[in-house]
């Protein structure tokens, strides 16, 4: 049997193109002591990934080419090394994008049945426990305060912006798509969206907030945290998640105006976090974030693509804004 895979052929150096990347047929890989061989079902595309391929600008570290391109995904064990992993359980760990992956034990969640294993690549996944624990350790949003959120039809967005309505906030998205905008609006009850690019942005951001910004949930960075930063009140808190609007190049734009000047002025505190970091309390937010998906308060869009084949393009299309909610590829 052969284990198909998408492998990063060479890095790129502007935008990303499908033409970095190639299938390869791979061997199904001997397990190791402690090690589980994963086939995997679905693995997400993210925006982070593109962070990844910079090298820099990531927490994965240097950038590589000829090898399988990384990714999170959820899979079937057909072989364990480990009693807690028997085989025909479902996972979550980093399987990359290919079809078998030799997992270590340690870098493994165990998926209960009652989970539909999806949910683990969506809500229930890192970028899930991202917009938790962004929101509520970095951004520390209280009941009426106004959240503004960017990328905020996209994966981690969406489910930041509902979780800062769940807990009583005003919520405002923006996003670059009039539809995607509405969407946030009619679907996931979000208090208001803007499109960045209206050549009114600026203005329209400020008509979202009249009360101004208490905690500003930053996904892109760029011109966007460079508006907010004006429309931030005096104490507001700025939760730095991500940078795409700087990922799909080789050369990122210098920081926005107002820094340091602003956050002086206006006593705002401007902090980075890694979902990473909160490995520990990982089930306890899983549980109280299934409690709101159940309950219907917190809804999460999955973006399905079929294939391992259709994963570049994908991501391409990814960071161009091509999906809403959480891209998956599937290969069941
Ligand atoms: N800190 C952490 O631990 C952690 C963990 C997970 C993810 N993240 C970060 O979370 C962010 C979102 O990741 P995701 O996987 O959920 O991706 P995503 O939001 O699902 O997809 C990326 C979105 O970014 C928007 N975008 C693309 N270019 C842009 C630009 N120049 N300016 C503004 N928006 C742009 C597009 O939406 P539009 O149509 O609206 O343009 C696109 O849909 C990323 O910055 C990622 O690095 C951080």
């Amino acid at each position: 049997m052969q284990n198909r895979q998408v492998v990063v052929e060479n890095l790129p150096t502007g935008k990303l193109h499908c033409n970095n990347f190639k299938i390869k047929m791979g061997l199904i890989p001997k397990l190791s002591s402690g090690q589980v061989l994963v086939r995997t079902t679905a693995f997400a595309i993210t925006a982070g990934a593109r962070a990844g391929l910079q090298g820099s600008a990531s927490y994965a570290g240097a950038a590589e080419s000829d090898v399988v391109m990384r990714g999170t995904g959820i899979g079937e064990v057909v072989e364990s090394t480990n009693t807690q992993f028997p085989v025909g359980s479902m996972v979550l760990g980093p399987t990359g994008w290919q079809e078998y992956a030799a997992l270590n034990s340690r870098s493994l969640t165990f998926i209960p049945e009652r989970y539909d294993p999806l949910k683990f690549i969506g809500p229930l996944g890192i970028n899930g426990l991202a917009a938790y624990f962004g929101l509520f350790r970095t951004g520390r949003p209280v009941i009426g305060e106004t959240v503004m959120v960017s990328a905020a039809a996209g994966s981690v967005g969406h489910f930041a912006g509902q979780m800062a309505k769940i807990i009583g906030c005003k919520v405002v998205g923006v996003t670059g798509d009039d539809k995607k905008a509405e969407r946030l609006r009619n679907e996931l009850g979000f208090d208001a969206s803007v499109n960045y690019k209206s050549e009114n942005f600026r203005n329209d951001l400020k008509l979202a907030t009249p009360d101004g910004i208490d905690v500003y949930f930053d996904n892109t960075g760029g011109d966007i945290l460079g508006s907010a930063l004006f429309r931030l009140n005096v104490g507001g808190r700025i939760a730095c998640c991500g940078v795409v609007s700087q990922y799909d190049t080789s050369s990122p734009d210098s920081g926005p105006r107002g820094i340091p000047g602003l956050l002086v002025n206006k006593r705002i505190t401007m902090q980075g976090f890694l979902v990473f970091d909160y490995a520990d309390e990982y089930q306890t937010a899983r549980d109280e974030i299934n409690k709101w998906i159940d309950s219907g308060q917190l809804i999460g869009w999955t973006d399905e693509v079929f294939g391992l084949d259709s994963a570049p393009e994908a991501f391409v299309n990814l960071l161009a804004g091509g999906n809403v909610g959480s891209r998956v590829v599937r290969l069941d």
